[in-house]
């Protein structure tokens, strides 16, 4: 999908280790055209970096946003299911709260903060959120397989838990020593 009249604007991704990755991000109580601006520069953001998904503390902003937009294209996040209804969805949510989750899911997640590395990570299956949109209008938005992990990433940045946090110790100790974290 090609959207001419949105901005194009490009956001600074910040990488792990980042004091900002793991901070919790505030709730949202102004809507106005400077969030919706930056919702929209978010998903440029994400699209240049070919991700799926975007929580505003990845850009240095410490608060409750993110963007999701998963692209059916028969390859890299198609191949083994169906086109579900969230396929080339282009979501925007605002003050994400899960309020209902079934199943468990693994998924081999990847993350913008975090270039190149990829890990399984164990989470549900089935998601149900309550949240608003950039206008302040309440949504309710379900998500199942890879939208339900992309869902549960995405807030967990917004906690300040980035997805080592979910790996065995073992693993994540290996990733912080070979980034340099402390
Ligand atoms: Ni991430």
């Amino acid at each position: 999908m090609v959207e001419d009249n949105m901005t194009q604007e490009q956001l600074k991704i910040v990488t792990w280790p980042a004091p900002v990755l793991e901070t919790r991000a505030e709730e949202i109580t102004v809507f106005d055209d400077g969030l919706r601006a930056f919702g929209e520069a978010m998903h440029a953001t994400m699209r240049t970096a070919h991700g799926i998904g975007l929580a505003a503390n990845q850009v240095g902003v410490l608060k409750r946003i993110l963007v999701i937009e998963i692209p059916w294209d028969g390859k890299r996040y198609g191949k083994n299911g169906e086109r579900r209804a969230w396929h080339d969805q282009r979501y925007t949510i605002v003050n994400p709260e899960i309020v209902e989750q079934e199943g468990v899911i693994t998924f081999n997640e990847g993350c913008l903060s975090f270039p190149e590395l990829f890990g399984e990570v164990e989470r549900a299956r089935r998601v149900l959120v309550k949240a608003q949109d950039v206008d302040g209008k309440a949504q309710v938005i379900e998500g199942d397989n890879l939208f339900a992990v992309c869902l549960q990433h995405e807030i967990d940045h917004l906690n300040g838990i980035v997805f080592i946090n979910h790996m065995t110790k073992l693993r994540a100790d290996a990733i912080r020593q070979k980034l340099g974290a402390p």
